[in-house]
């Protein structure tokens, strides 16, 4: 077969050149030209639409229900959408030792009852993919195992073996002949991908994809691939606490923002099928600087303990740090806490953090943010059985946010007696023994939060 001429692309502007060059010759970018493969746009894409010139009206296009094959993990079938779609393409990503590796093997195991599912390992020897499989009690699980690096090679076993499900670890590994550029690098993880993508569609093959999040520079993080494939899923949360959490960040097969929630146990991962109450530290008694936020996490409210800290400034420039949070937004909500509730923290210190390692970009958080702020700085504790979500914006005002019964019932349920909530919010018909505080604007919801 002849070697498929190469090219170099830019990340920029998309422009081609047949030779690398510092600078690109269309958008004099530097720096941005990478390698890629010269395939003819028809094959390339022929496979992901279907016909390329057959025109049709969308009343005319037959569509089915996505078959779709739990993998046995319930949290990861709820990131996933219901499980897998055949012919679609995921990116798990995640820090290095996070449990990626772990959580593959595992729904690997559970498919391969069912279904053949291969795991390529470009990583770890078989032996300690054995040994992993040992320690989650899985040694007879019926995975079909590859250690290989080389795309090609493993394309070909894909063709020969036919699997249903295949599990690339780790796509940064791989590298394809057709390119001169290291493995690692950001033309071989986009080749590799593309090519593995080209063959889901065709043979309608599931393939998941590890990347790990890495430091910009040399080796490519699995942000480049993020538009290539279906689902991208990201593990968040920390290291150092035993819970995982496992995001679907964009998902051409379900909905995206969704949430699996996982324990990290000596025998694996284990899904959490109740978080709510997971991401409240216990106080015994209520403490300054604390406000319990009810949140939506995907499809499901979740309750998050908000901290802030308020420290006199040590000289220099004022610190504002957010752990979890939106960093600019909680630079406008300080402003908007000083222009609309007359709170000054100009000297000083703010430092916000969301218990447990979970993300929250939510706007509903803004409150919360800001009741944590107020009652750090007045060093006087909120009532430890009030919960608190809302939109601030600029003008002073609480927003209301959607799906707020569910986040009150949540809250009920947890036993939390007290809601301070955007008057927008407010339940038609009474939460039992939950008293709702429907405030306007921050001054007010200021007010309340104290009594
Ligand atoms: P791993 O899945 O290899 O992470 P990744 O593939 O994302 O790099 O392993 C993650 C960590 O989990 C590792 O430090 C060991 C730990 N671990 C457990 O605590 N329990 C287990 O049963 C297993 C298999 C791993
Ligand atoms: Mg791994």
């Amino acid at each position: 077969m002849a070697k498929p001429r190469t090219a170099y692309t830019c990340t920029e502007c998309g422009g081609r050149s047949s030779k690398w060059q510092g600078q690109c010759p269309h958008c004099s970018a530097w720096n941005t030209l990478v390698e890629t493969v010269a395939v003819p746009v028809a094959t390339r894409f022929r496979t992901v639409t279907g016909a390329v010139a057959d025109v049709r009206t969308l009343a005319s296009v037959e569509t089915r229900a996505e078959p779709r094959s739990p993998t046995g993990l319930e949290e990861f079938d709820r990131v996933l959408g219901g499980g897998l779609v055949p012919g679609a393409v995921i990116l798990l990503g995640g820090d290095p030792g996070i449990g990626k590796s772990t959580l593959l093997l595992q729904a690997m195991a559970a498919i391969g009852a069912a279904r053949r599912a291969l795991y390529v390992t470009g990583e770890e020897s078989p032996e300690q993919i054995a040994m992993r499989a040992q320690r989650l009690g899985l040694v007879n699980a019926p995975v079909e195992l590859l250690a290989e690096v080389q795309l090609e090679a493993i394309i070909g076993a894909i063709r020969t073996r036919q699997p249903e499900v295949v599990v690339i670890d780790s796509i940064q590994t791989m590298y394809t002949e057709a390119l001169e550029s290291a493995p690692g690098s950001v033309a071989q993880v986009r080749e590799c991908a593309a090519q593995l993508t080209r063959l889901a569609k065709q043979s309608a093959i599931t393939v998941i994809l590890v990347g790990h999040v890495t430091k910009e520079g040399a080796i490519a993080g699995p942000r480049v691939l993020e538009h290539i494939v279906d689902t991208v899923l990201y593990f968040e949360g920390d290291t150092h606490s035993s819970f995982r959490l496992v995001r679907a960040i964009k998902n051409r097969f379900g909905a995206a923002n969704e949430l699996g929630v996982f324990a990290m146990t000596e025998r694996g991962l284990k899904g959490v099928a109740n978080p709510s109450a997971l991401f409240l530290s216990q106080h015994a008694a209520a403490v300054p600087g604390s406000c319990i936020l009810a949140t939506m996490e995907g499809s499901r409210p979740l309750l998050v303990e908000v901290q802030a800290l308020v420290d006199a400034l040590q000289g220099g420039l004022a610190r504002r740090l957010a752990v979890g949070l939106d960093p600019q937004r909680l630079a406008l909500l300080l402003a908007v806490l000083h222009r609309h509730g007359g709170v000054e923290t100009a000297a000083f210190d703010v430092f916000v953090n969301a218990v447990g390692g979970v993300r929250i970009s939510e706007p509903a958080a803004d409150l919360a943010v800001l009741a944590s702020i107020n009652s750090s700085m007045k060093n006087s504790a909120l009532n430890d059985k009030s919960i608190v979500f809302g939109e601030v914006g600029l003008a002073g005002e609480i927003r209301p946010v959607q799906r707020g019964q569910e986040r009150l019932r949540e809250a009920a349920k947890l036993g939390f007696r007290r809601a301070i909530i955007p008057v927008g919010n407010r339940p038609k018909q009474a939460i039992e023994g939950m008293e709702i505080v429907a405030v306007g604007r921050i001054g007010e919801a200021l007010e309340r939060l104290r009594g």
